[in-house]
């Protein structure tokens, strides 16, 4: 399948808890764009929170629903899209996206992770008798996937404010390239 990168959109990918959600609203604030979120999209499509389509669906159904939320934002034109943690282990979902959107991962060490995350009760892959080591490996796993992304910005001393800062710089560069 070719094709032709035609950027018009933002789509934030990186680990749970990393901030693509809060940085993505506030940069849909500044550019004046949409903003989307997968799971949001998802939830509201299947009518059941994540937790549930996890426990009576299973992960691959859940996985199935978002690559088809995925390929359902082609199309989309000044939007912000936050993405499950777990959307880039299908190189699909990138090759999607990238058609489209500059692919923005914002990158956090396991321990920032685990401070952002430990409050939260959402996530059903967290829901393990030892959350931190669960992070550790997932992180690895999914490292290669994540490096994927077309700029990788590191969240770790920044403030959402300035993580959005950078993210926006990229993204008008990316865009004045284009032209
Ligand atoms: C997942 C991340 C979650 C959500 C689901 C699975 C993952 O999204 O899609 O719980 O596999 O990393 P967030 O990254 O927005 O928490």
């Amino acid at each position: 399948m070719h094709h032709t990168r035609h950027i018009q959109n933002l789509a934030l990918i990186g680990f749970m808890g990393a901030g693509k959600s809060s940085v993505g609203r506030l940069i849909a604030e500044q550019l004046h764009f949409t903003f989307l979120d997968t799971d949001e999209l998802i939830v509201a499509s299947v009518g059941k929170s994540i937790t549930e389509i996890f426990a009576q669906q299973g992960e691959a159904a859940f996985r199935e629903l978002e690559r088809k939320v995925v390929e359902e934002l082609t199309g989309r034109t000044e939007t912000v899209i936050s993405t499950g943690g777990g959307m880039p282990v299908n190189p699909a979902n990138l090759v999607c996206l990238k058609s489209h959107a500059l692919v923005v991962c914002l990158w956090a060490s396991p321990e920032k992770i685990w401070a952002n995350v430990r409050e939260q009760t959402h996530r059903p892959l967290f829901n393990v008798p030892d959350p931190q080591a669960k992070i550790r490996e997932l992180l690895a796993a999914r490292e290669p996937f994540y490096r994927q992304a077309d700029v990788l910005v590191n969240t770790e001393l920044r403030s959402a404010r300035e993580v959005a800062q950078q993210v926006i710089h990229h993204f008008r560069s990316a865009l004045a390239g284009q032209k």
